[in-house]
C-alpha cells in the first residue's frame, strides 16, 4: 500500500452523507479526523477509530486533505471562516449540493487562504458510498485532482474530473439532478392512480423500470438532437405530446388525482406549438426553455 492510499483525511460535517464518507475513509485505513457542528454525532465514528476535534481549526490542521459535506456552500464558508489561516497548503474538497456561484465563491475564498480546491458532488445515497459504481465528479485544477484521485476513489469507484473550472461539479450536479424530482413525481402520480383503483404501487415497479430503461436508451439520441439543433429525426413530436394533454386531464378527473403539477409542462407544450415546433421532435422543447417567458 502506498503513502497516497493512507493520506490523512479530515471530514467536516457528519450528517447522513458525511458520516458515510468518514466511515469509508476509516475502513480504508486512512487516518481520519472528524468535525461536526453538533459534536455528539461523531461518537460512532470515534468508536470506529476516527479522531474528533470540537474546534474546526484543529480538525483542519490534522490533515492535508479536507473533505467537507455540510448542507450548502454558504454553511461551509461560515463554518470554515475561523479556520482560514490553517487551510494554507491543504486541499479542500466539497461534496455538497449548491449553485455554481456558491462553488466559485468558496473556491475564491479557499485560494485566498492558500488552499487548493476541488468542487465535487457525489451522485448517490450514503449507503452507496464506497461502491465501485458510485459516481463522484469534480471541477478544479487537474494537478490537484490527480494528486487526490486515489484517496477520493475510496468514496466511489467512478471518480471523474469534469474540467478545471471549480464550479463544474455544482453545474453538473444541478443539470443531472434536474431529472430527479420530475421523475419521482411521475412515479408517485402513477402510484396514486393505481392505488386509487386498489392496486399496489409495487405492482408497477417492474414496468416502471422497463420504462426508465427505454428513456435511458433515448438519452444519447435526444442529446445529439440538442447538440446539433436538428429536431427532424425522432418519432415522438411536440404535437403528439400536446394531443395527450386531454387524456391526462381526463384520467386525473376519473380517478380523483391531483395532476396540477402537469400545468407548467402543458404550458411549455402549448408555447412550443405556438412557436411553430408542433411537427418537430419533442426535443424542440429546449428552444422554449431557452426563451424564458419574461424574454418572449
Ligand atoms: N443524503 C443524501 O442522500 C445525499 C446524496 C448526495 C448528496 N448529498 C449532499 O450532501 C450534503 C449533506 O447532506 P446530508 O444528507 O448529510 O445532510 P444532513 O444529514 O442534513 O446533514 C447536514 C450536515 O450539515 C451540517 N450543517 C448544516 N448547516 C451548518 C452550518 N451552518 N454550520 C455547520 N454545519 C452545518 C449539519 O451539522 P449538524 O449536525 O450540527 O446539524 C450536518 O453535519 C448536501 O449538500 C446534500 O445535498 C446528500
Amino acid at each position: 500500500m502506498t503513502d497516497r492510499e493512507h493520506t490523512p483525511v479530515t471530514v467536516l460535517g457528519l450528517g447522513s452523507m458525511g458520516r458515510a464518507l468518514a466511515e469509508a475513509f476509516v475502513k480504508a485505513g486512512h487516518p481520519t479526523t472528524v468535525w461536526n457542528r453538533s459534536p455528539e454525532k461523531a461518537a460512532p465514528l470515534v468508536e470506529l477509530g476516527a479522531t474528533q476535534y470540537v474546534e474546526i481549526g484543529d480538525a483542519v490542521a490534522a490533515s492535508p486533505l479536507i473533505v467537507s459535506c455540510l448542507t450548502t456552500f454558504a454553511a461551509t464558508l461560515d463554518a470554515l471562516r475561523s479556520a482560514g489561516a490553517t487551510l494554507s497548503g491543504r486541499t479542500l474538497v466539497t461534496l455538497n449540493s449548491g449553485t455554481p456561484n456558491g462553488a466559485r465563491e468558496l473556491a475564491t475564498w479557499a485560494a485566498g487562504h492558500g488552499a487548493e480546491f476541488l468542487g465535487g458532488a457525489i451522485k448517490n445515497v450514503p449507503a452507496a458510498v464506497g461502491n465501485p459504481e458510485t459516481l463522484l465528479y469534480f471541477g478544479g485544477a487537474r494537478a490537484t485532482f490527480d494528486r487526490q484521485a486515489d484517496t477520493l476513489r475510496v468514496l466511489g469507484g467512478d471518480v471523474v474530473h469534469l474540467g478545471t473550472e471549480p464550479d463544474l461539479g455544482a453545474l453538473y450536479e444541478s443539470a443531472v439532478g434536474a431529472t430527479l424530482l420530475p421523475a419521482l413525481l411521475g412515479f408517485f402520480e402513477g402510484a396514486a392512480v393505481l392505488t386509487a383503483r386498489g392496486h399496489t404501487a409495487s405492482s408497477m415497479v417492474h414496468y416502471s423500470i422497463k420504462w426508465l430503461q427505454m428513456i435511458e436508451s433515448l438519452l444519447p439520441v435526444l442529446a445529439d438532437e440538442i447538440d446539433t439543433g436538428d429536431y427532424t429525426k425522432l418519432g415522438a413530436s411536440v404535437g403528439l405530446f400536446h394531443a395527450a394533454i386531454g387524456n391526462d386531464e381526463e384520467l386525473g378527473a376519473e380517478v380523483g388525482i391531483d395532476m396540477s403539477w402537469h400545468a407548467p409542462m402543458y404550458e411549455l407544450l402549448r408555447r412550443a406549438i405556438a412557436q411553430g415546433h408542433g411537427d418537430q421532435s419533442i426535443t424542440a422543447l429546449i428552444e422554449v426553455l431557452r426563451k424564458p417567458v419574461s424574454a418572449t
